[in-house]
């Protein structure tokens, strides 16, 4: 438990009158991914300010223990709560897989994970065959066993991890088709040709591939599913819960942070100026 934090958390929350809150938001990432979420949640919530931590030092997660992503996350998570963030969106499918539990149970302030959209998927696919790209320790997790299993009776659902999306996303050759696409290509065209129709990015790291998926898929009838604007409805939703929203009148200030050294957070602020503009 994060005494200073909770001190402070429980001050707002105790106070009925208070009814706004312009303290960050905290997002984190292994890396540049998690912006795919930043987006998403700066159109949504024009007034929070947001603090985003790509750690950058040990990404990729995907491949690594448990035990090591755990620590990765506390980590990020003690270095948010410096920041005074009000509410933690942990913008990683493999570090909610890991840690989401450990997290809601060790500190006293409201966090949304993510994880692999397998549920619409199940409800709409009309083939009957949902595909789920995600990294390999978001697949291998209970959380995402679990999900499968409530949905197992209504569709076939596939799986493949996205071997290399991670490490082309934060290299910056997203859009440099000769590296992008053959590494696109061999995790999707299986699941297509198993007749998935639904194609769900479980890791934020994908949807900066997602034009080179489109490209596969065009005339297919198959639709791409990317979490992140639902999870901006849902930290919406939170923070008026918990009546900790900013102020109107409050002008949203977004802050980088990372492990990783000042080359690295000038290619991340870079590229949120870059999502910011489009
Ligand atoms: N972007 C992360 C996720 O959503 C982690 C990718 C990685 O570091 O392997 O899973």
């Amino acid at each position: 438990m994060n005494a200073r934090f909770r001190h402070k958390w429980s001050e707002g929350r105790d106070n009925q009158t208070m009814k706004t809150n312009n303290n960050p938001i905290g997002v984190f990432d292994s890396g540049i991914g998690g912006l795919s979420v930043w987006k998403e949640l700066r159109k949504a919530l024009p007034h929070e300010s947001v603090v985003y931590l790509a750690d950058g030092k040990n990404c990729p997660y995907g491949d690594k223990s448990a035990e090591e992503v755990e620590g990765f996350v506390l980590r990020a998570i003690e270095e948010l709560l410096r920041h005074n963030v009000k509410l933690i969106v942990v913008a990683c499918n493999t570090a909610t897989a890991v840690a989401i539990d450990l997290l809601r149970e060790k500190y006293d302030i409201p966090f949304v994970g993510m994880e692999p959209a397998v549920k619409p998927a199940a409800l709409t696919s009309e083939s009957g065959v949902i595909g789920i790209l995600a990294t390999r320790s978001s697949l291998q997790g209970d959380l995402f066993r679990n999900t499968c299993a409530k949905y197992a009776d209504k569709v076939k659902i596939l799986s493949a991890v996205g071997e290399g999306f991670v490490e082309c996303v934060e290299s910056g050759e997203e859009n440099d088709a000769e590296v992008a696409e053959p590494i696109v290509r061999r995790a999707v065209m299986p699941l297509l040709r198993e007749g998935a129709d639904k194609i769900v990015l479980g890791c934020t790291h994908y949807p900066f591939l997602a034009a080179h998926i489109e490209k596969l898929v065009e005339g297919r009838g198959v639709e791409i599913i990317n979490p992140a604007p639902a999870v901006a409805r849902r930290t919406a939703w939170l923070l008026s819960e918990y009546k900790i929203k900013a102020s109107e009148s409050h002008k949203a200030e977004y802050r980088f942070v990372t492990f990783a050294d000042d080359g690295y957070l000038a290619k991340i602020t870079d590229k949120a100026m870059q999502l910011a503009e489009m």
